[in-house]
């Protein structure tokens, strides 16, 4: 790689057919990165005037060429796949003029980040060369079919035939710096792509604070999902579906309010303020109160714009103090509501079962 006064973070993107490589690539790009297709690119070579043009030409000869003089890859395709020496002889030639015309890019690129996607990254050399981190996503075999027959009309033969062609995903995954699972909803995927983000000390474009609607459950499900899954910060036991998160949003109390945080048009964090008992109406003045931020989104300041977002929704809907239970084992959270002024006030023992044994949790309270 040339060093330069600005020098992107390449990432290399890979993984088997209708494993969510395009789903991750939009995420990314929506962050700021620039995305190069080296299959387009692989395209781009082979035409005429391009740099592998003329050496196909001489290697497979007359035979590949269409009437308007271009590459007939059809043709070509057919004759490589029937015969592995004939690959290898016209990968020598496409796999260097890809990686010429890709690291041309990488160079003239202003974005933070490149990544270049390539079915065959791994087998093309392109990720030694010219990357600096190789990311692979993967996806259930099951769902992987179905996403190829819905998007791109393929036959199951066909499906199987493709992915017979490439490497194992098991190989893949071990050459990977990180492997993307798409098996969950795009916000799920989404939040993932958000965390290996984040892990590289990229920046992310500005949070936007909003009242929720009803097209949020993805998005709340993914935030709530990822921490449920991280253990040890929250007394929610389970993981929720996105149907079930959108009745539970029709389903809020008219006063309660529910506010995310976006970026780039995903939600990563999201704060409620609900009744805290609804058996009295002696304490309809009594709101509590969750705030999740996804992994990788912490510490800058979103929970803090989120809690202050909600307290003002709150006020308005008649809150006058909020009650929390928080886990006695999640100092972080504690750390974070005593910044914002809430006062611990009490001790709630073994007052959760959670992974298999019980939890204190600790009281805390704010007037508003
Ligand atoms: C707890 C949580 C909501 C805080 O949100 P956040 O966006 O990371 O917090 P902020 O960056 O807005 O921090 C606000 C203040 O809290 C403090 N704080 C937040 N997390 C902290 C931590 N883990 N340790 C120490 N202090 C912390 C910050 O230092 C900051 O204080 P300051 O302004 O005086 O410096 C977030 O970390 C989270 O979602 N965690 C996982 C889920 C969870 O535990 N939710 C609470 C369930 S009750």
């Amino acid at each position: 790689m040339q060093s330069s006064l600005h020098r992107p973070v390449v990432i290399g993107l890979t993984g088997g057919i209708g494993s969510g490589k395009s789903a991750v690539l939009k995420v990314l790009v929506a962050l700021g990165a620039e995305g190069v297709d080296a299959d387009r690119v692989a395209h781009e070579v082979m035409a005429r005037g391009g740099p592998a043009y003329q050496p196909i030409l001489s290697a497979f000869g007359r035979a590949i060429v269409t009437a308007e003089g271009q590459i007939d890859r059809p043709a070509l395709a057919r004759r490589v796949f029937a015969d592995a020496v004939a690959l290898r002889r016209l990968e020598a030639i496409t796999h260097p003029a890809v990686a010429e015309v890709v690291r041309a890019r990488v160079t003239a690129s202003k974005a933070p980040v490149v990544v270049i996607e390539a079915i065959k990254l791994l087998e093309a050399g392109l990720s030694r060369a010219l990357c600096d981190q190789v990311w692979v996503t993967v996806a259930r075999p099951e769902q992987q079919m179905a996403r190829l027959i819905a998007g791109r009309g393929m036959s199951p033969a066909e499906v199987e035939r493709r992915v017979a062609a490439q490497m194992p995903p098991a190989e893949m995954t071990s050459r990977a710096d990180r492997v993307l699972d798409t098996s969950g909803t795009l916000a799920e995927t989404g939040l993932q792509v958000f965390k290996a983000w984040a892990d590289l000390k990229l920046p992310f474009p500005p949070a936007e604070i909003r009242p929720a609607t009803g097209e949020d459950a993805e998005g709340i499900a993914a935030v709530l999902n990822g921490i449920v899954r991280e253990g040890g910060l929250t007394v929610v036991d389970r993981t929720y579906s996105v149907d079930e998160e959108k009745i539970f949003l029709n389903g809020l109390d008219p006063r309660a309010s529910l506010t995310v945080a976006t970026v780039a048009g995903h939600v990563i964090a999201f704060v409620e303020v609900d009744l805290y008992a609804t058996y009295a109406g002696a304490m309809n003045h009594v709101g509590t109160m969750g705030t999740f931020v996804a992994a990788g989104l912490r510490g800058q300041g979103i929970g803090r714009l989120l809690a202050y977002a909600n307290f003002a929704s709150a006020r308005a809907a008649g809150f006058l103090k909020i009650v929390i239970n928080v886990r006695a084992d999640n100092s972080g959270a504690q750390h974070f509501y005593a910044a914002l002024g809430f006062q611990p006030c009490g001790r709630l023992v073994r007052q959760a079962f959670v992974d298999g044994h019980y939890v204190d949790e600790l009281l805390y309270e704010l007037f508003l």
